[in-house]
């Protein structure tokens, strides 16, 4: 069904264009401070010795920008592009939308404001003193009551898998933020939390690694699920494979933290059921990698001329490869080596950059030209450059870690006969110099393709003019 005069009403993508272009926006900061966070690693003198600007308090900057400001915006922005367009309904409330949109803005400014200022709840991923975690709940509230909402009002009886995705993220961040924020305030901007020992550390860690397991992949499963059938023009691989992939993911992600915590105080049994659901994850990782990519069976050839779908497709690769590599660090023996190394920080990045980073840059390359009226973005060109240099600073990123780290380890138990330790930790630091170089100027090359996706989004932003999309859904629902 038509309705050329009523798109507008149709459906709600004011707030879907605001977060996009958001997205883009927070890409930009978000990497430009882990560039200079890696680049205080190898000069460390670059903070100029003002406290605002120490490594300590910008390395959360950093993975608060980059996680829930850039991929933040970019998960609220399909899923409520998505839930429209599938349910074939307009979103549940407008002015609850709005609340997100804004609401979620000043998350991030507060966080931005008083990490540097330094005050931090210490968990990671979980830093935001108390009141800026009571308004992450009352937006997190209002995504759940639109997203939801919105799907319980659809006008078709069929609930696409896209949305089984960005449900499961949004309940188990709900979940999660929840539990782990739980914390005695003892004045404004400073708190304790309600654990204490061992169970604060199994708390936190249960928290930080569902953040990667919902937050960092089940949204952008989604997204995956959506943006790849579209692109590509075929519909997913395997319907059936999609829902096993989904129940498997969930159910097995949720007790995977303690491979956070080997060799701690934790009891041993409880690192071992970390390491063995670690390893079974695994296979539903592989599966939905599979799905996503065999979408495109039969339309291989779309690879060669279509930038977006590159970013789509190569975004799965690097799924597929941490999610290979995660499993391995998680057996305790292998984690005695990488644990503590930069071998865990090239891990991160190869899902960071590689999965999160260029599935929502795919992803916004779709949608951004849409929501301004255009077929697409001011210049392609600009994709393919975007996609080279992205891909290359990947690479250059986390070989350079993936060696750092396993030098790092290896020097770090190397004894002599005598039982002394072969080196000094101050030497292991000095080996480690030119890779945090070379990590410097990988990631520069990923900061200078945002950059460019920054431009190219201006210009497609002032050529065009917004306008509501109207998308038929057959592809994706096939
Ligand atoms: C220009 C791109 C980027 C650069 C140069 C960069 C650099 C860095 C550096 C230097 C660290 C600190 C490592 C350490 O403490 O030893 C870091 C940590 C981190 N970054 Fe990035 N980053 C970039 C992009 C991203 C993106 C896009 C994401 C997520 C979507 C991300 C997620 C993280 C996370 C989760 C950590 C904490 C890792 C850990 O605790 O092991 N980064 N990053
Ligand atoms: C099957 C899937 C995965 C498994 C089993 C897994 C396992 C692991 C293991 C064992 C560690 C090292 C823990 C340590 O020694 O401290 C780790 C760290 C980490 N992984 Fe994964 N990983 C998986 C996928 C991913 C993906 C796809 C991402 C990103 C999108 C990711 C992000 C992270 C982050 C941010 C950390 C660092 C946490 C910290 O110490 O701050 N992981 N993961």
């Amino acid at each position: 069904m038509e309705f050329p005069n009523r798109l507008a009403d149709r459906y709600n993508d004011t707030v879907v264009r605001q977060f996009a272009v958001m997205t883009v926006v927070w890409g930009v900061v978000g990497m430009l401070v882990g560039v200079i966070i890696a680049a205080q690693l190898a000069w460390p003198e670059l903070n100029l010795g003002i406290p605002w600007l120490t490594y300590g308090r910008l390395r959360p900057l950093h993975t608060n920008a980059v996680i829930f400001a850039f991929g933040g915006c970019g998960l609220f922005a399909s899923a409520y592009y998505v839930v429209q367009r599938t349910c074939q309904v307009r979103i549940f409330s407008d002015k609850l939308a709005a609340v997100t949109v804004w609401g979620w803005q000043l998350v991030i400014v507060a966080a931005a404001i008083s990490l540097p200022l330094g005050y931090t709840q210490g968990k990671e991923y979980a830093e935001l003193e108390w009141p800026i975690d009571i308004l992450i709940t009352v937006v997190w509230v209002s995504f759940a009551i639109v997203f939801f909402g919105t799907v319980g009002t659809r006008k078709v009886r069929h609930i696409y898998v896209a949305h089984w995705f960005f449900g499961a993220f949004i309940l188990a961040v709900a979940i999660l933020h929840l539990v782990n924020s739980a914390a005695i305030p003892a004045g404004f901007m400073k708190s304790y939390s309600a654990y204490a020992g061992v169970q604060d550390a199994m708390v936190q860690w249960w928290y930080g690694h569902n953040a990667v397991g919902f937050f960092l992949t089940a949204g952008f499963l989604g997204m995956m699920y959506y943006f790849i059938p579209k692109q590509a023009g075929r519909p997913v691989y395997s319907y059936r494979l999609s829902i096993v992939h989904f129940w498997a993911l969930i159910f097995t992600y949720m007790w995977a933290g303690p491979h956070h915590l080997h060799y701690t105080a934790l009891p041993d049994w409880t690192q071992s059921v970390g390491m063995v659901f670690s390893l079974i994850l695994l296979a539903p990782s592989w599966g939905g990698m599979i799905n996503g990519i065999m979408t495109l069976s039969g339309a291989w050839h779309k690879l060669r001329d279509d930038p977006i779908l590159r970013f789509l497709i190569v975004s799965l690769s690097f799924y597929g490869m941490s999610t290979f590599e995660g499993p391995m660090m998680s057996i305790k023996t292998v984690n005695a080596l990488s644990h503590y190394t930069d071998w865990t920080v090239g891990h991160v990045h190869s899902g960071a950059l590689g999965w999160v980073g260029l599935v929502t840059m795919g992803s916004m390359y779709y949608l951004i030209p849409r929501l301004f009226g255009h077929k697409q973005m001011y210049s392609v060109k600009a994709i393919e450059v975007h996609f080279w240099t992205a891909t290359i600073g990947i690479v250059i990123y986390i070989a350079a870690m993936w060696i750092a780290g396993v030098m790092q380890g290896l020097m770090w138990r190397a004894i002599n006969p005598d039982g002394t330790l072969t080196y000094t930790f101050v030497e292991g630091v000095k080996a480690t110099y030119p890779f945090y170089v070379l990590r410097l100027l990988g990631g520069l090359l990923y900061l200078g393709g945002m950059l460019v996706m920054l431009w190219n989004t201006l210009m497609t932003a002032t050529t065009g003019r917004a306008v509501s999309v109207d998308v038929p859904t057959t592809v994706a629902h096939a």
